[in-house]
């Protein structure tokens, strides 16, 4: 009797016990509303899920808009995150349903993750998802802005040539003006025959073409313009400035790294680590495409390609269009994680353009110019801190590339 007393004791006071533990740790589990939290999570939020969520649209995975009500709990979230393939293969129905529904598409793990950064997220996501889908950030802004920067020299220019059409035709006008007073003016005149008969010509088509000055100006425009072709011919011996080949894929940057805002590394995943920034395998493209089947513009056509190649298993035969000759030496990593260059500096605003079109000389020239040009990134470099006492020691101004070797033949040639 005691006993069994004494055991429901137990159980209602582990029953009580587990009522207070659970809603302690609901408490500690709310989403975080303070500024810097918000922040830091856009920030997460931006670099690591944007490939693949927005807050209030569905794109490779759901929307995650009052995901934090939707899913199991705060706790289900996290261990997805860290790891959702785990929480798939334990069985997890949700888990499991979510899966199913989107494809099989597996979830990147982001097992480094700390709690604190997935509260941060959902911080963000919560704040976002109470502002509403009014404002969708970057999507249509960078679409404006795109074109405006490369629209506005093509306006310049219309109002230019319109401006100068205007301006021309006043002359005409005026000239004609001034010639009909001439003529009634020396009409007063008492003229020969002979001279009447000059004042009286008609100004014909030909009589125009025939006159000395008229020759002379066409024979220098042709003269200046073959000129100009043979010494721009000269020029681009070897130079493909502008290059932008045809793709077997009608691949769009501006779609991808534009609209999508899709990280140029998520794809390019050789350019921190080494000389090449490397161009994405099919299976990088499967990661969203095994979803994605069809586009807004060219419908399902070009990305069947993709699917077809994935299963064929055969690489996708993308033309090359920045190539350097075998005797240089670029690197990427030096540039762009060593020295932080942005990728736009040497290839442009690769984000607006639809398909790549190489925007620099790629000239030694060019790579000399800026090497006179740029300051060597030293902050938060040890390997510097020597060079730069060295440098501080003999001359004044900022350490640039020309200043640590960057103009030593050796180090562009092999
Ligand atoms: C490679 C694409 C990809 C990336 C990157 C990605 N996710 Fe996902 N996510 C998915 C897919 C696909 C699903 C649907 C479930 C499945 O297929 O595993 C999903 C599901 C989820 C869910 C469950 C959604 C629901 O409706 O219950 C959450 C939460 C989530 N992701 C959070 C994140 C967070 C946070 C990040 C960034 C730290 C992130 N995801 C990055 C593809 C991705
Ligand atoms: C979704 C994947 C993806 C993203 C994101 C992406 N790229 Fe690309 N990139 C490609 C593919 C595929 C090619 C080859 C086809 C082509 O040239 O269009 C390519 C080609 C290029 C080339 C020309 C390579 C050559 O042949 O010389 C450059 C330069 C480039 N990308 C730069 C960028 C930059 C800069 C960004 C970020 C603003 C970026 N890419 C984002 C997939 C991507
Ligand atoms: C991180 C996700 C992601 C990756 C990786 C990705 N894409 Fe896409 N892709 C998209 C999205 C989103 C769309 C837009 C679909 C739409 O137009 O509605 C798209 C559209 C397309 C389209 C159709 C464009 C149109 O407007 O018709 C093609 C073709 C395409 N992608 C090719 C590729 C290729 C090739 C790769 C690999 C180098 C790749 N994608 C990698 C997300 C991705
Ligand atoms: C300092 C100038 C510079 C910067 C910064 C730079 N690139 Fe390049 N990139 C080049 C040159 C030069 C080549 C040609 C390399 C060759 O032919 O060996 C090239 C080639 C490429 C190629 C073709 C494949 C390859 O590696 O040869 C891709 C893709 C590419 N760059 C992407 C990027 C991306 C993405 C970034 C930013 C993360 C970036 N680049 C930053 C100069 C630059
Ligand atoms: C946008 C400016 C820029 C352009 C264009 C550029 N570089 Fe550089 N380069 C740098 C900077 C900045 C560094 C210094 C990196 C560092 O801190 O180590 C550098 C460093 C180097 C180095 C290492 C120099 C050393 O002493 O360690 C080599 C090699 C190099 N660049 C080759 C090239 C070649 C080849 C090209 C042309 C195809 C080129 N670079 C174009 C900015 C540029
Ligand atoms: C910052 C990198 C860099 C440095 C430093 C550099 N070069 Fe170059 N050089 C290049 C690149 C890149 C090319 C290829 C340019 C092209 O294809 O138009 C080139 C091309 C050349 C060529 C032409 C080869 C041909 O096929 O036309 C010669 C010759 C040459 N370099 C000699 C030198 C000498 C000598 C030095 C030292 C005084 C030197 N370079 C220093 C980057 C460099």
């Amino acid at each position: 009797m005691i006993k069994n007393y004494l055991h429901s004791t137990c159980k209602i006071f582990l029953f009580v016990f587990t009522l207070i533990s659970v809603s302690f740790s609901a408490y500690s589990q709310e989403i975080p509303k303070e500024p810097a939290a918000i922040s830091a999570g856009k920030q997460i939020f931006d670099s690591n899920c944007k490939a693949c969520h927005r807050v209030h649209q569905k794109l490779v995975g759901p929307a995650l808009a009052g995901v934090y009500d939707r899913a199991p709990s705060i706790d289900w979230i996290k261990s997805f995150v860290k790891n959702s393939s785990a929480v798939i293969a334990s069985g997890d129905a949700y888990a499991v349903n979510l899966f199913n529904e989107y494809n099989k598409t597996t979830m990147t793990s982001f097992s480094s993750f700390k709690d604190q950064d997935i509260m941060n997220v959902l911080a963000y996501i919560q704040d976002e998802t109470i502002k509403g889908p009014g404002e969708q950030p970057g999507q249509k802004q960078k679409v404006v802005d795109g074109p405006k920067e490369e629209g506005v020299p093509a306006t310049y220019l219309n109002v230019l040539l319109v401006g100068m059409i205007v301006i021309l035709i006043l002359l005409v006008v005026i000239l004609a003006f001034l010639v009909s007073s001439l003529k009634r003016f020396l009409d007063q005149k008492a003229l020969t025959e002979e001279e009447k008969e000059v004042v009286h010509s008609p100004i014909t088509a030909g009589t125009i073409a025939s006159s000395r000055g008229f020759i002379f100006v066409v024979a220098f425009l042709v003269g200046a313009l073959g000129f100009k072709a043979v010494i721009n011919g000269l020029y681009s011996v070897g130079i493909q400035q502008g290059y932008a080949p045809k793709q077997p894929i009608a691949f769009s940057h501006k779609i991808h790294a534009g609209q999508y805002e899709i990280d140029c590394k998520y794809c390019h995943v050789g350019v921190m680590k080494g000389k090449s920034a490397t161009i994405p395998s099919v299976n990088i493209c499967m990661n969203c495409h095994n979803q994605i089947k069809s586009g807004t513009t060219t419908g399902e056509g070009e990305i069947a390609k993709i699917v077809r190649a994935y299963n064929e298993n055969r690489p996708i035969e993308w033309v090359r269009i920045h190539n350097l000759p075998d005797l240089a030496y670029f690197n990427h990593a030096q540039h762009v994680n060593v020295a932080g260059v942005e990728c736009q500096t040497c290839h442009g605003p690769v984000q607006e353009m639809d398909v790549v079109r190489q925007h620099s000389l790629l000239t030694m020239g060019w790579c000399i110019d800026c090497h006179r040009k740029t300051d060597v990134n030293t902050k938060g470099n040890a390997y510097y801190d020597k060079l730069v006492e060295l440098h501080n020691a003999k001359s004044k101004g900022n350490m640039k590339v020309e200043n640590i070797g960057g103009l030593e033949c050796s180090k562009c040639h092999y």
